[in-house]
């Protein structure tokens, strides 16, 4: 599969099948993110890794309790560390590098055969006690991953035209 097939093809996925993901795929996934680029090329980055059912049920829990997401057989907290460096444009540089990683996993995931969502709505206090996430990281996503439910296949979401959201040379 090429970068541009797996673009097209990965959808959020919120039903996931009661199945394993074997450990090598798990480990190419991980390795996508490992190969993602970040500012001063800093790394500063860690994925939490939960397959304990109970700790992705209470994961789920704190996750406004939809079910889904401890039922997928990964979940991945996607933590960035430190929180306080900025660019000189003055953005945080962590939410950025951890926003590229998660979505190189993703891309991977498709390849894979696997599905997961992104997860934004978590109570990140109780995420970073449920995980022992020290103050000096942030918990910026969960990503459930797993295998597509076959009975729920996920829809297409529409998108914007390109020539609503692309202008050359100036804003307008
Ligand atoms: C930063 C971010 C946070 C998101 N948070 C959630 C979430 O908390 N729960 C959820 O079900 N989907 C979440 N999503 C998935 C989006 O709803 C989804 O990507 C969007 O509707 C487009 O659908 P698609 O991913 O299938 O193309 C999130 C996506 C992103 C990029």
């Amino acid at each position: 599969m090429n970068v541009s097939e797996a673009i097209r093809r990965r959808r959020s996925v919120r039903a996931y099948q009661n199945k394993e993901i074997e450990p090598e795929k798990l480990e190419r996934v991980l390795e996508a993110a490992r190969l993602a680029p970040s500012a001063r090329n800093m790394q500063d980055w860690k994925f939490i890794v939960v397959r304990d059912p109970e700790t992705r049920r209470r994961l789920d829990e704190a996750s406004n309790g939809r079910g889904w997401i401890g039922e997928a057989p990964v979940v991945i907290a996607c933590c960035g560390t430190p929180i306080d460096y900025a660019m000189k444009c003055g953005h945080l540089t962590y939410l950025i590098d951890v926003t590229i990683a998660i979505d190189h996993m993703t891309l991977q995931a498709v390849e894979e055969g696997l599905g997961t969502c992104w997860i934004g709505a978590f109570n990140e206090p109780q995420v970073r006690e449920i995980l022992g996430v020290p103050d000096t990281a942030r918990v910026v996503e969960l990503l459930p991953i797993g295998y597509p439910a076959e009975d729920a296949p996920p829809e297409r979401k529409p998108r914007k035209a390109l020539n609503e959201i692309v202008c050359y040379e100036r804003w307008e």
